[in-house]
């Protein structure tokens, strides 16, 4: 069995980094909060100093941790991911700063209270291994996307090191490998061919895209809704792939990819079709 054989439904939702809209993203609370809302959940991979994949999306620690005043009382210069060991990144909360950015304006819209979310804080990062672990217990498919880590030393490790997490965990058929590094697809592929592999692009298509998708040995195209067209849809569904387009928030946008024939859409309001 493959990732997209698990799915009986024609229209999938993916929960873009967890339930992003109304808690902190790629947290387990956002991970939790988006159980019975998605198909699918879509997470960002990276590695860590010491060589672990954790779950995270930025390539700094700035935007949504407080290492910047853990960094300043220990004296570390940098908030680069990669320069943080595992045990370090632990300490850090990686929740409350959606209390103070409302990202999408959840809180000041009333969609959800602070009251909500304060018994939740502090939040702390998790390893691929444990995100699996979770994943496996709640039987949710995981779409992992392998951040670009190119700046960092595990460059050429990072697709093993992912592969290696998924099988320890046994969830090589509930998971989803995507990337907008291609090579890094290219080496999932020739390291495990039984697992899915998803194309993300967000410019422009690669050249004699079908070829080029077939070449990778992709299951599915990702992407992003701006370069994303009926045709293209259309070419690539008659081509024998899957077509997941990201991010789409708009249920009217989403109604009419789905009548393109998409497979799947990314959306950080994730909420199951009414059947
Ligand atoms: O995988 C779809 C989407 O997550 C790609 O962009 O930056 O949100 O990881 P980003
Ligand atoms: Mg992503």
């Amino acid at each position: 069995m493959t990732f997209f054989d698990r799915f009986s439904d024609v229209h999938l939702v993916g929960a873009h980094r967890g339930f992003r809209a109304c808690r902190p993203e790629n947290t387990l609370s956002a991970f939790t909060a988006s159980v019975g809302r998605c198909h699918f959940i879509e997470t960002d991979v990276q590695i860590c100093r010491d060589g672990i994949p954790v779950v995270f999306h930025d390539p700094t620690l700035k935007r949504t941790t407080n290492a910047a005043f853990i960094a300043n009382k220990l004296g570390i210069k940098s908030l680069r991911l990669s320069t943080w060991d595992l045990s370090r990144l632990k300490q850090l909360d990686i929740g409350s700063w959606f209390l103070a950015a409302d990202p999408f304006g959840t809180l000041a819209a009333g969609t959800l209270a602070v009251a909500d979310l304060e018994p939740l804080m502090p939040q702390r990062i998790l390893t691929l291994a444990e995100l699996l672990e979770w994943a496996m217990r709640h039987k949710m498919p995981l779409n992992i996307e392998i951040k670009d880590q190119r700046r960092t030393r595990f460059d050429q490790h990072v697709a093993s090191l992912v592969l290696d997490a998924v099988h320890r965990a046994g969830s090589a058929s509930m998971v989803l490998i995507s990337s907008f590094n291609h090579d890094y697809l290219v080496q999932c592929k020739a390291l495990a061919p039984h697992i899915s592999i998803g194309v993300l692009q967000n410019e422009q298509h690669p050249p004699e895209l079908v070829q080029y998708l077939q070449t990778i040995g992709a299951a599915a195209y990702h992407p992003a809704d701006a370069i994303t067209s009926r045709e293209l849809i259309r070419t690539l569904r008659a081509a024998g792939f899957g077509v997941n387009v990201y991010t789409v928030n708009d249920r009217q946008r989403q109604r009419e990819l789905f009548d393109f024939g998409a497979t799947a859409i990314f959306t950080d309001f994730p909420e199951l079709p009414v059947r």
